[in-house]
């Protein structure tokens, strides 16, 4: 069995590394997102980044799945790009747990939200930055690991910032219909130092991938 996280512990490495430096499209990225939602940290703002969060792992299975069609001659390569799949659909996994969990919180608080800026601007975004992840990696997939290094990093520092600023999480107990899906928590501080944990691992995830050969 492996040993326990220590989240408190995690959440200071992240606080006191740097983040980033982000590139063009990501930072654009940000600056929309700031633009538009605004620029505190917010559960309804989170759920926005969970939406787009999951499309370059969609992309790249996309992209996995096309390369591995006609390959039954090349039995090891398959095996590799199916690894590289089951990769990309554990991550997207995730981060609809992540996304869900946003949701069902969000819910119990009573909050409301615009259809427009909260349903449909994030799929209309997330369809736009699926393309940009597709076509990146057709040109280059360091390119695209390069933008979801950023996309992650972001996300890992924007969560544990949000806990260090709410101290009242600690208090709050996490009760979930997905607890047995995604984990049990003592506090909602802890359920957010462990999303931010996760997109720290997606985002090791990513810059290994970079400059390694395609689909591994
Ligand atoms: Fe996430
Ligand atoms: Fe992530």
């Amino acid at each position: 069995m492996s040993a326990p996280v220590d989240l408190k512990a995690e959440q200071r490495a992240t606080l006191s590394s740097p983040r980033r430096p982000y590139g063009l499209l990501a930072r654009l990225l940000f600056l929309g997102m700031d633009l538009v939602y605004g620029r505190k940290r917010t559960l309804k703002k989170f759920t926005v980044l969970e939406v787009i969060a999951r499309v370059p792992y969609q992309a790249w299975e996309h992209v996995a799945y096309i390369a591995m069609t006609h390959t039954y001659a090349q039995p090891g390569f398959a095996r590799r790009v199916f690894e590289f799949v089951k990769e990309s659909r554990a991550q997207q996994d995730n981060e609809q747990w992540h996304l869900l969990i946003l949701e069902e919180l969000l819910h119990k608080d009573g909050v409301k939200e615009s259809f427009f800026l909260y349903r449909l601007a994030p799929q209309i975004a997330a369809f736009a930055y699926y393309h940009v992840s597709w076509l990146l990696y057709a040109i280059n997939p360091s390119h695209s690991y390069a933008l979801n290094a950023d996309f992650e990093d972001h996300a890992e520092h924007e969560y544990m910032e949000f806990v260090r600023d709410h101290p009242e999480l600690e208090s709050r107990p996490f009760k979930s219909e997905f607890e047995k899906d995604y984990g049990r928590f003592a506090s909602l501080a802890d359920l957010f130092r462990n999303i931010g944990l996760d997109e720290r691992h997606h985002k090791l995830e990513s810059l290994a991938r970079i400059d390694a050969p395609r689909f591994s």
